[in-house]
């Protein structure tokens, strides 16, 4: 594996350069969104190729979870957080979301112009979990995907804070971590899922192991949670 590879089978060509352009050891969100909006009009493609098995990969298998927690009902408000290029939004259709009002976020203009031509978002904003305070007010969702979200040197560990903050009393919060990041013993996501289980923000109603993007040889563990 090259050097400054830091997660995958898949090492050479367009998913190659694309792997080591959206992943970094430290966060810095500059970098991410020059990394997605280099990458957002081949994105789906790449997904479909990282998953290998005919589904999204990290889209498919994080809505599914999801599905089998979050009631489904009649014009629920479900926000998409890095909802990248809305590939979450059109699984959650499928899966019997529907109708609903979804609202994506992303700090990627170029994800969130594919997004738009989905034509199925309510919202879309350009903004950088956890500073959505200005946009969002607290308890307005019935539930939260985040899809993809919890990588390498990605979405911040505050962004579980300010999911909480904007999700209703019984409501859900429903995200993937790359099960290498969960792993690992500094990791501070992990640090926050268990924090915010332990002040009683959120009760972890399932935490579960699972496919994420197959064909690269990447797990995911997802986690159901539900707001106190
Ligand atoms: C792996 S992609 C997943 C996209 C989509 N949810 C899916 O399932 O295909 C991660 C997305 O999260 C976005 N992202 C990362 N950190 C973010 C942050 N702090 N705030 C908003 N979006 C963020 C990225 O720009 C990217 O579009």
């Amino acid at each position: 594996m090259r050097q400054d590879h830091i997660e995958g089978k898949i090492v050479e060509g367009r998913l190659g350069e694309f792997h080591r352009d959206v992943h970094a050891l430290t966060y810095d969100s500059d970098r991410l969104e020059r990394a997605y909006d280099k990458h957002a009009e081949n994105y789906d493609e790449f997904l479909m190729e990282l998953a290998g098995d005919g589904t999204s990969g990290c889209s498919h298998y994080t809505t599914l979870f999801f599905s089998k927690y979050v009631p489904r009902q009649k014009g629920m408000r479900i926000l998409d957080a890095g909802v990248g290029t809305g590939i979450g939004g059109v699984e959650l259709i499928n899966l019997g979301y529907n109708p609903l009002s979804i609202v994506g976020v992303d700090l990627s203009s170029k994800m969130l112009e594919q997004a738009k031509k989905r034509g199925i978002y309510q919202e879309l904003h350009y903004a950088r979990f956890p500073e959505t305070k200005e946009i969002f007010q607290p308890d307005e969702f019935d539930a939260v995907l985040c899809a993809g979200g919890f990588s390498h040197a990605a979405m911040p560990e505050s962004a579980m804070v300010e999911f909480v903050r904007v999700t209703r009393p019984g409501g859900f919060i429903v995200f993937s971590v790359r099960k290498s990041v969960y792993d690992k013993s500094d990791s501070a996501i992990t640090a926050m899922i268990k924090l915010l289980q332990r002040e009683g923000s959120w009760d972890i109603v399932a935490q579960e192991c699972g496919k994420y993007l197959p064909a690269d040889g990447v797990q995911a563990v997802y986690f159901a949670c539900q707001v106190l």
